[in-house]
C-alpha cells in the first residue's frame, strides 16, 4: 500500500533508460575502508536501494572493476584517486565518476565512515531523482556542525504539539524490546545528515534522568549510533531536588554541582557518545537558576562543567518572556545579550527563529549576529503548531530559507551566525510518520537545508517530490509549485501583513483575534494585534516598545519607519491607521481584506492543481491529500471570515468595494 511509510527512501523500480544506467553504474561495491558498523549501514543501504531500483543488489567485492561503487577513506584509496581529504572535515563527502586503472567507477570518498554514509545516501538520492550517474562530480560539506531534531515527546508518549500520533519511543517496552521502526527513523535522519536527536520534551520530567530511563535511552542510542545520530536529553533543572533528595538545585551549590557531575558520568557510562542536555529554564514556569537568584549563564555553565569532561554540550534555550515585560518580543534579547561572553565554551544558546513563537511569518530573532562571543543555535519548528497542524498543506522550506538566508547586518546571515540548527520534530507513530504526506517534506526540508543553508527551498522540494510522488518532470514541477505557494497562502489567510498570534488559546489551531481575557496579558491575541477604532498593529518603533532597536542599525532604521518596512512585516513593527496608504494603492484596511482573500484563493488553486494531478499519483495518497485540502479550503475561509468580521467590528469600516460577502 502507498501509505508513505518509506518516506523518501522508496527505491521503486526505475524505468529505462535510467534502469540500464543504474545497472551499469552499480555492478559491485568495493570498500577502501576498514569495517565498521557505520560502513556496514552504508553498504546495506546502497544494496537495498539498488535492489529496489534495479532489481538486483550489488555484491561486495575486493577488487575494482567497471561499474564499481568505490567507498574510500584517506590512506586506503587506490592509486589514482586524488581527493582533498582535509577539506571534507568529519562529515563531508565527494561523489565522482572517474576512470581508475582503465575502469569507469564511481568514487564515494570521505574522511570518516560517517562521511561515506552521507555520500552513499547522496548517491542514492542522485539515482532516485534521475541524475546522470555517469557524470557525477559533487563535493558537499555541511556548514553547520550540529543538526538536531528536538522531540517534544513526553514519557507517557503524548507529543506536545505533535500531530502525527504518539511518540515513537515506546518507553514501556524499552530497553528490551527494540522496535525495528527506530532503525528506519535513524536511516531517514542519516539520509538528510541529521546527526542528533533530543528524545524528550523541553518541558522535561526529571524521570528521564533516572537509571531505568537512561537504560532505555541507551538502547535507542545503540540503534542510532551506526547511522550517526547521537542521543541528547532535555534536562529538568530541578532534578537534583526532585531525584537527588537535595534541598536545592542552586547552580552555585557544591552538592548540586556534584550531583550533576555524577549524573553526567552515569549517562556517559551508558551512552559514551551522548550529545548533551537541552534545557528550558525559567521559561513558561519551568524551574531554573533564577529561582535561586542566579543567571542563565550560572545555570548553563554548571551543566556545562558536568558535561565538559565527556565532550558534551549544553543547549540552553533563550525562549523566555515574563508577564511584566512591556513587549514579549523584546525580552530574550534584553535578558541574553548582556550575558554574551559569560557562557562556558561548551554552551550553545538556542534561539527560536523569531522573537515570538513559530508564527507563519516573523522577522528573524534579533539575537542572531548580536552575541559574537556565544555560539548560538537556531531553533525551527517542523511541527506546524501555528500553521494548521498536519491538516493544512504548508511547505516550510520557504520559511526555513527565509530565516537561514536573512541578512542580520552584523556581517553574516542567520545561518552564518549559528553553530547548530535544531528542528522541533513532526514525527510520530502515524504510518506516514508526519501526520500527512506533505508534512514529510518539512522533515526533509529541515534536514537538507540544515546541511546546506544555501540550498534553494524549491530545489529541495523538487528532490523530495521526485523521491516520493513522481520524478516525471511536468507533474513533479507542478507539485513543487503548489508547495512553493503554500507558505504565503497560510500567512495570507491567518496572519497577513505582519500580524501574529491570532490563534485560539492553548491549541493554537483556529482564529481567535477577539480573545482578551487570558490569565496572562501576553498570551492574548489582542495584545499582539492592538486593533482599535483608530488602527491596528504592534508599535515596536521608537514611539512604541522600541524593540526594533535590537536589530543592527541599518535594519533598525528601515524597519523602524513604516515607509521602509516591507508590507510583510508592517504590523509587526507598526501601529497604523486603517486608512494608511499601502504600496498597492489600497488603504491598509482594503489591503488586509485583499490578503485574506488571496490566501483563500491560493488554497482553492492548490486544490484544483492537485485534482489535475490525479493521473500522476497513486490513488491512496492522492485521495488522502485531496481530503486534507478540502478541510484546508474550508478552514482558510473560517480564518478569513472570522478575522475580517472581528476587525470590522473593531474598525467600524464597511467591507471594501468589490469584496465578496462571507460564504
Ligand atoms: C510554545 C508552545 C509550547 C512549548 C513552548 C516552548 O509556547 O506552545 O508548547 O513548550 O513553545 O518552546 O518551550
Amino acid at each position: 500500500a502507498e501509505d508513505g511509510y518509506e518516506l523518501w527512501l522508496r527505491y521503486r523500480p526505475l524505468a529505462a533508460p535510467a534502469l540500464a544506467q543504474l545497472q551499469t553504474q552499480a555492478r559491485r561495491i568495493v570498500l577502501a575502508a576498514p569495517d565498521s558498523p557505520t560502513l556496514r549501514a552504508a553498504v546495506a543501504e546502497l544494496q537495498r536501494g539498488v535492489a529496489g531500483m534495479a532489481g538486483r543488489a550489488p555484491a561486495l567485492r575486493g577488487s575494482v572493476a567497471p561499474g564499481a561503487l568505490l567507498l574510500a577513506l584517506p590512506g586506503r584509496a587506490p592509486a589514482g584517486v586524488s581527493v582533498d581529504w582535509a577539506a571534507l572535515g568529519p562529515e563531508g563527502y565527494v561523489l565522482r565518476s572517474l576512470v581508475l586503472q582503465g575502469r569507469r567507477v564511481t568514487l564515494i570518498a570521505a574522511s570518516t565512515d560517517r562521511g561515506l554514509l552521507y555520500g552513499s545516501f547522496a548517491w542514492l538520492r542522485a539515482a532516485q531523482t534521475g541524475a546522470d550517474l555517469s557524470r557525477l562530480n559533487e563535493r558537499s560539506v555541511p556548514k553547520v556542525g550540529l543538526r538536531l531534531l528536538n522531540h517534544w515527546d513526553n514519557l507517557d508518549r503524548h507529543v506536545e504539539r505533535g500531530y502525527a500520533g504518539a511518540s515513537l519511543w515506546d518507553w514501556w517496552r524499552l530497553p528490551d524490546i527494540v522496535d525495528a521502526r527506530y532503525t528506519d527513523y535513524a536511516r531517514a535522519n542519516a539520509s538528510l545528515g541529521i546527526n542528533g536527536a533530543v528524545l524528550n520534551n523541553v518541558n522535561a520530567k526529571a524521570d528521564s534522568l533516572t537509571a531505568p530511563y537512561l537504560a532505555k535511552a541507551a538502547a535507542l542510542a545503540d540503534v542510532f549510533r551506526p547511522w550517526g545520530v547521537k542521543v541528547w536529553l532535555s534536562a529538568r533543572f530541578s532534578a537534583p531536588r526532585e531525584l537527588g533528595g537535595l534541598k536545592t538545585s542552586d547552580p552555585l551549590d557544591p552538592a548540586v554541582r556534584a550531583w550533576w557531575q555524577a549524573k553526567a558520568a552515569e549517562i556517559y557510562r551508558l551512552i559514551p557518545d551522548f550529545g548533551g542536555f537541552l534545557v528550558k529554564a525559567n521559561s513558561e514556569g519551568q524551574p531554573g537558576p533564577q529561582d535561586y537568584g542566579r543567571s542563565h549563564a550560572d545555570g548553563a555553565n554548571m551543566l556545562a562543567e558536568a558535561l565538559s569532561a565527556h565532550g558534551g554540550v549544553v543547549m540552553w534555550r533563550a525562549f523566555v518572556y515574563a508577564p511584566e515585560a512591556k513587549d514579549r518580543a523584546a525580552q530574550a534579547f534584553d535578558d541574553f545579550k548582556p550575558l554574551d561572553g559569560q557562557f562556558a565554551p561548551n554552551v550553545i544558546v538556542q534561539v527560536k527563529n523569531g522573537p515570538i513563537d513559530f508564527q507563519p511569518r516573523e522577522p528573524f530573532h534579533p539575537l542572531f549576529g548580536a552575541m559574537p562571543k556565544t555560539p548560538l543555535a537556531l531553533e525551527l519548528q517542523i511541527t506546524k503548531e501555528y500553521l494548521g497542524f498536519s491538516t493544512h498543506l504548508v511547505h516550510l522550506g520557504p520559511l526555513f530559507e527565509e530565516v537561514l538566508k536573512a541578512d542580520t547586518h552584523h556581517g553574516t546571515t542567520v545561518a552564518g551566525a549559528v553553530k547548530a540548527i535544531a528542528g522541533v520534530a513532526n514525527i510520530g507513530t502515524d504510518r506516514n510518520w508526519s501526520g500527512s504526506q506533505f508534512d514529510q517534506a518539512n522533515w526533509y526540508a529541515f534536514g537538507r537545508q540544515a546541511w546546506d543553508p544555501d540550498l534553494a527551498a524549491a530545489d529541495v522540494a523538487r528532490e523530495w517530490v521526485a523521491q516520493t510522488f513522481t520524478a516525471r518532470p511536468a507533474a513533479r514541477d507542478a507539485i513543487v509549485a503548489l508547495m512553493a505557494d503554500s507558505r504565503e497562502a497560510v500567512v495570507d489567510y491567518m496572519t497577513p501583513l505582519g500580524l501574529h498570534h491570532l490563534m485560539g488559546t492553548g491549541h493554537h489551531y483556529g482564529p481567535a483575534p477577539w480573545v482578551d481575557n487570558l490569565e496572562r496579558a501576553d498570551w492574548n491575541p489582542t495584545y499582539f494585534h492592538r486593533a482599535s477604532r483608530s488602527g491596528i498593529g504592534f508599535d515596536r518603533s521608537a514611539r512604541g516598545s522600541k524593540a526594533v532597536a535590537q536589530y543592527a542599525p541599518a535594519l533598525a532604521r528601515s524597519w523602524g519607519d513604516p515607509r521602509t518596512t516591507p508590507p510583510e512585516l508592517l504590523l509587526w513593527f507598526h501601529h497604523l491607521p486603517w486608512d494608511h496608504a499601502m504600496p498597492s494603492g489600497r488603504t491598509l484596511w482594503a489591503e488586509l481584506v485583499a490578503r485574506y482573500d488571496r490566501g483563500v484563493a491560493t488554497v482553492d488553486s492548490m486544490a484544483r492543481r492537485w485534482a489535475a494531478l490525479k493521473p500522476d499519483i497513486d490513488p491512496q495518497r492522492h485521495a488522502e491529500v485531496t481530503a486534507y485540502l478540502t478541510v484546508q479550503a474550508r478552514e482558510a475561509r473560517w480564518w478569513r471570515d472570522a478575522c475580517i468580521a472581528y476587525f470590522q467590528s473593531v474598525s467600524g469600516l464597511p467591507l471594501p468595494a468589490g469584496t465578496r460577502p462571507p460564504e
